[in-house]
């Protein structure tokens, strides 16, 4: 009874070198995941040319660019995106163009709609998270819809308001 009871508590070494190897395996083989999962990209792991088809199919029913310009003006995003020289918050000057390259696989409205709605889970290159991130409480799905058939129109010229 005495010796089975020490036997159990004392591990033979060999046995205690295995189950140290194995739990340093489990733990690099987690680093490693890791690292992958995060190479891959927390925000992008999701995307794909379906992302936002429910909300940009009812957002983007009877949307109109009129409506979006003066939606723009009204909610004020042009004191950021128009007014500016561009070195805080980038200008809308041709976003119609260059909304469809930003994020593969988004289309320009997938990545509009995103940008508006969503602003945290991608930041334009050498821009801060300074973007205010209240627009989907304060916007309807209509009116970010509207905002987005408006910026699909900037193709060329600045805006102008
Ligand atoms: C306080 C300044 C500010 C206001 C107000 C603001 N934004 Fe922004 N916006 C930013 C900044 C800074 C960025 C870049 C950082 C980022 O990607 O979130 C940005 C990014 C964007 C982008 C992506 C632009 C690109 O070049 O890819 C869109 C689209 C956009 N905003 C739309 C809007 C709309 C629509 C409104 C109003 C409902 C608005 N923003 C209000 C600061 C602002």
């Amino acid at each position: 009874m005495t010796d089975a009871s020490k036997a159990v508590r004392r591990p033979r070494p060999k046995a205690a070198l295995a189950i140290v190897a194995l739990v340093l395996l489990a733990f690099l083989l987690l680093i490693a995941y890791m690292l992958v999962d995060n190479s891959a990209g927390a925000s992008t792991a999701t995307l794909s040319e379906d992302s936002y088809a429910a909300e940009l199919a009812l957002a983007l029913d009877g949307a109109d660019a009129d409506i979006g310009a003066g939606l723009i003006n009204e909610y004020e995003c042009y004191t950021c995106h128009v007014l500016g020289d561009g070195s805080q918050s980038p200008l809308f000057d041709g976003i119609g163009i260059f909304a469809g390259e930003r994020r593969p696989p988004l289309s320009a409205e997938q990545y509009l709609y995103e940008a508006i709605v969503l602003p945290g889970v991608f930041i334009v290159e050498d821009y801060s998270d300074s973007m205010p991130n209240n627009y989907d409480e304060r916007l309807s799905q209509q009116e970010v819809g509207h905002m987005i058939a408006y910026l699909l129109t900037l193709t060329e010229e600045p805006p102008t308001y």
